[in-house]
């Protein structure tokens, strides 16, 4: 009962938990060249105030460079972003 309860919650826990390190990887692959590494550069007018406003413009930075990220990719990213440089709440 216990393996069949661990198999069940299995995938719907990996999808809720955002992955840190792809994060890392994908802001690195893809965003850093505008935005820096050690710092995060902000390069418009308005400062997200909070997460949903993190997470749109990382939709919006990712669909205007024709990334093909999938909701994991921008909820990991948002993540990780926020983490190290905007440390919003959510
Ligand atoms: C070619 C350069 C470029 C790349 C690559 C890029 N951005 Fe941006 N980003 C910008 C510019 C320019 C703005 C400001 C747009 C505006 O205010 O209208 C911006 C705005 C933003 C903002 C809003 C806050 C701010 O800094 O103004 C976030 C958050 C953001 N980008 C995240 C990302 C993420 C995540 C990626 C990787 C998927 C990414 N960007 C890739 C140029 C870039």
């Amino acid at each position: 009962m216990r393996k069949l309860l661990f198999v069940l919650f299995l995938p719907f826990s990996l999808m809720a938990e955002p992955n840190i390190s792809d994060g890392k990887l994908l802001y690195g692959e893809s965003c850093a060249k505008c935005h820096g590494t050690e710092y995060y550069q902000g390069l418009g007018m308005s400062e997200p105030n909070d997460i949903i406003e993190l997470t749109h413009w990382v939709d919006t930075c990712s669909q205007h460079f024709n990334l093909d990220w999938n909701d994991q990719d921008i909820e990991d990213t948002t993540y990780y972003i926020n983490r190290e440089f905007f440390q919003l709440d959510r």
